[in-house]
């Protein structure tokens, strides 16, 4: 039965908000898409509402913008750090926890502060020289924080970290290679030097990395240089300069029982690598790989269950070697998953344009009409997925291809196949089917028929949707009231035809649900499909879509396609008082700059390059 009553509940399951990683997220009574923090609810029309007013007539303001809201980096770090120690009180483990963040993963000021201002202790990780660079200023006054140093290193990589570890800092250098080795030890005196051995992650784990992990992985000794850059710091005297070992298994791992497995393996290296003379061993860290929910498809507690997991695998390691080691600290890079809620782009619609013509009436020749007729009648005999499979293939065959008729034919044919997708969309609903996969469709029945054209792009923004065929959760800020009346596909303002967002995740629930022009929106087993669910069509021109979870990588990898650079920066706090702030960090990047940046220095236009008027 198609579901005929629909409650904001429903949109709340539709569009994953409110539970998971967008458990900041929800939809007000009158159906507005509103923040959730503290006990303070802002809509979003609300603060796009203020920041026309704020900035309506600045230079660099672009209709969409991005917003940064830094206290939900501060919630992450704190509910990671909660997760471990819930996790090691209840396992009674030995030893601690240390929190660790990779810069590359945001390195926005606003960002990085963000996380050492959340925890006196919290690490910071730097993967190249201009990283270090950042991370010894932000921290000049807290020199005792851990600093662990990754990434391919040349000697002024490490004279870079000799000056830092002269002025005070606490560095960790990690060693990725037997060249490296070398490098460090001409270089270092072991007694003023902390090693960390990254060795590759021989796992086979489930994720969107999963091709790098195990022996393929970039980085990190395979086992053969491990045995040779032991010897070589044992040769030199060195070897009681290595404390920890690290190991990154990849980012987004989705198959969380790995973690078992990799607290395991990283123990059963510890230990060997301690009786091979690495006695001062004490930690061992297990870089990044904690996934974010970005379809709020997974169990709510994720990130206890990985903490839980990885630790419990230490620990069961360690009593099986009958714990004659001492139990080692726990390091974790995760980035994504501290910062990944806490920037959202905000994307205005500019318009709508439809596939098929609107309105279906008017001229059409008698054959067509008669073909069209007889289709219709089949259509409503048709009771089986298969049969409806080939009339669907069938009239796409006759009015898809190339079509020397002209204007006037290619007009009507486009009215009939609207006409009768629309049909089978109606019949299938009708047929109350319990799945509606089949092979071989030469276009999918819930292809959405509208594009609406979003003023942002998508390769700076959210640059892997392109790369690596990454999900974002897409919400509109208004009508979830409602039971959605259609579908869209969201396409920016590139000349790019991989500048668009059409998947939207279809989440489980109890029965099919279907939108009102009967396209696919729940399912009871969820996933991916065709088709942004709107409300209402009408109301989208000038309303705007949130592209939420963008806080991790995707402003380190933006890119600047037909000269589209950054949107502006919009950050949002929360005060003790329940007041909220909005503050205008910087304006579009402008066209100027954009153009200098590839060669033309002496062209002065300092206007923003996105679409306003
Ligand atoms: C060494 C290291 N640590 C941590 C991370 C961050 O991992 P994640 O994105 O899973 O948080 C990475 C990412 O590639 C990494 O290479």
């Amino acid at each position: 039965m198609a579901k005929e009553t629909w409650a904001v509940d429903d949109s709340r399951l539709v569009y994953g908000v409110n539970r998971n990683d967008l458990h900041f997220l929800d939809i007000t009574e009158d159906g507005e898409l509103c923040l959730r923090l503290r006990d303070q609810t802002i809509t979003f029309n609300e603060v796009i509402q203020r920041i026309k007013e704020m900035n309506g007539d600045s230079p660099g303001y672009a209709s969409s913008f991005t917003l940064r809201i830094p206290q939900l980096v501060t919630y992450q770090v704190k509910k990671l750090k909660a997760a471990f120690h819930r996790a090691i009180g209840e396992i009674e483990y030995g030893g601690k926890f240390i929190g660790i963040y990779p810069v590359k993963v945001n390195q926005r000021k606003d960002c990085v502060t963000a996380i050492i201002r959340s925890d006196s202790e919290y690490g910071l990780e730097a993967g190249t020289k201009a990283e270090l660079l950042l991370i010894k200023k932000v921290i000049e006054s807290e020199k005792h924080r851990p600093i662990v140093c990754n990434g391919a290193k040349d000697p002024k990589y490490l004279k870079l970290i000799r000056d830092c570890v002269k002025e005070g800092y606490n560095i960790a250098i990690s060693v990725e290679s037997v060249h490296e080795s070398r490098l460090i030890v001409e270089r270092f005196k072991p007694e003023q030097t902390n090693l960390v051995l990254r060795i590759k992650p021989y796992l086979r784990v489930e994720g969107h990395w999963s091709h790098s992990t195990g022996r393929d992985a970039k980085f990190g000794l395979s086992i053969h240089d491990l045995y040779d850059v032991v010897e070589l710091l044992k040769q030199t005297g060195f070897a009681d300069s290595v404390k920890t070992i690290l190991a990154h298994p990849g980012s987004q791992i989705t198959e969380i029982e790995a973690f078992e497995k990799f607290g395991r393996l990283m123990t059963k290296l510890y230990a060997e690598l301690r009786d091979m003379g690495l006695s001062n061993l004490e930690n061992i860290d297990f870089g990044g790989g904690l996934a974010i929910d970005y379809t709020s498809s997974r169990v709510a507690n994720f990130m206890y269950r990985y903490a839980y997991l990885l630790v419990s695998g230490v620990n069961a390691q360690l009593s099986e070697m009958l714990d004659k080691y001492p139990p080692p600290n726990i390091m974790i890079e995760s980035g994504r998953g501290v910062t990944a809620l806490s920037t959202m782009v905000i994307v205005e619609a500019l318009e709508v344009r439809s596939i098929f013509p609107p309105t279906r009436d008017g001229y059409v020749s008698e054959i067509t009409k008669d073909d069209e007729t007889k289709t219709l009648e089949k259509i409503k005999k048709a009771s089986t997925l298969e049969e409806i499979k080939e009339i669907w293939n069938g009239f796409h065959e006759k009015y898809g291809g190339l079509n020397l008729a002209g204007m006037k034919f290619i007009f009507e044919q486009e009215k009939v196949t609207g006409n009768l997708e629309d049909a089978v969309r109606s019949r299938l609903v009708e047929l109350n089917l319990k799945s509606y996969e089949i092979e071989g469709l030469v276009r999918s029945f819930w292809r959405t028929e509208h594009i609406v054209i979003g003023n942002f792009s998508v390769f700076n923004s959210i640059a892997d949707h392109v790369l690596v065929k990454q999900h974002f959760p897409v919400i509109p800020v208004q009508d979830l009231h409602m039971k959605p009346q259609t579908t869209i596909r969201l396409a920016d303002i590139t000349c790019d035809s991989d500048g668009e967002i059409s998947q939207f995740y279809r989440p489980d629930a109890d029965d099919v649900w279907f939108t009102k022009d009967n396209r696919l929106l729940a399912t009871p087993k969820g996933k991916m499909g065709d088709g942004i669910p709107v409300g209402n069509l009408e109301n989208v021109p000038g309303s705007c879509f949130v592209l939420a979870l963008t806080g991790a990588y995707q402003d380190a990898i933006e890119m600047d396609h037909n000269l589209l650079g950054d949107l502006p920066d919009v950050e949002l706090y929360l005060q003790e008082d329940g007041e909220w702030v909005l503050s205008w960090v910087t304006g579009a990047e402008s066209i100027e700059h954009l153009l200098k940046d590839v060669g033309y220095a002496d062209i002065h236009v300092d206007e923003d390059p996105y679409m306003w008027d």
